[in-house]
């Protein structure tokens, strides 16, 4: 099942083709994949393929990718993930978020995970929400404890350690 979410100024929808144009805007920019993957910007191929495989996830596991969409203009502004640790069934559920530059420092991604935190709580009754980070993502950690969550300091995950946050139901 696919799970819109709502916020006051935002609108979660899951990954469709439809936001191809919005989400290589995204992903293309150098400085918002700095901390991701391997820190180099997707290509066109790879939003496709992030899009199909975050809507196989979605009739899959009822959790995946939203994009980020703004309630007064329509756009899409970031993505944010309930998912799978390095998307492995077996590992702890974690939220992560992304925005276009020019939408930092207006709360949208505290705004986008409380709501995905509540659908992680209250929806699919996990007990615990984690999520990873490099640990020079300062801008990202400032998320997490804005969130209120918990440092468990650095694991291995994404093939590198990362720093982890948890935060109980
Ligand atoms: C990580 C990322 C999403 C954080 O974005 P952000 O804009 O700093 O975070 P928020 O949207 O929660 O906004 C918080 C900032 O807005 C300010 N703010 C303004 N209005 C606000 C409001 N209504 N509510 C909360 N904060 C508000 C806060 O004071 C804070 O400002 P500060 O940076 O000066 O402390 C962004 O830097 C990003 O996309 N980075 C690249 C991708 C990435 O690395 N993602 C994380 C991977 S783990």
């Amino acid at each position: 099942m696919r799970t819109l979410l709502e916020t006051l100024r935002l609108r979660l929808e899951p990954f469709d083709e439809t936001h191809f144009a919005g989400l290589l805007a995204l992903n293309s920019d150098p400085v918002v994949m700095q901390f991701l993957g391997d820190g180099s910007p997707a290509t066109a191929v790879e939003v496709q393929a992030s899009i199909a495989s975050a809507k196989e996830r979605w009739e899959r596991f009822g959790f995946s990718w939203w994009s980020i969409i703004r309630q007064d203009s329509d756009e899409i502004i970031g993505a944010g993930c309930v998912q799978h640790i390095e998307n492995e069934p077996g590992n702890p559920v974690e939220i992560g978020w992304r925005l276009k530059r020019d939408h930092w420092g207006h709360g949208y991604a505290t705004e986008a995970a409380r709501a995905m935190i509540a659908f992680a709580f209250d929806v699919l009754g996990v007990a615990a929400i984690h999520a990873t980070t490099h640990p020079s993502n300062e801008r990202s950690i400032n998320v997490m404890k804005r969130l209120g969550m918990r440092s468990l300091g650095l694991q291995p995950y994404y093939g590198r350690l990362v720093a982890v946050y948890v935060l109980e139901r």
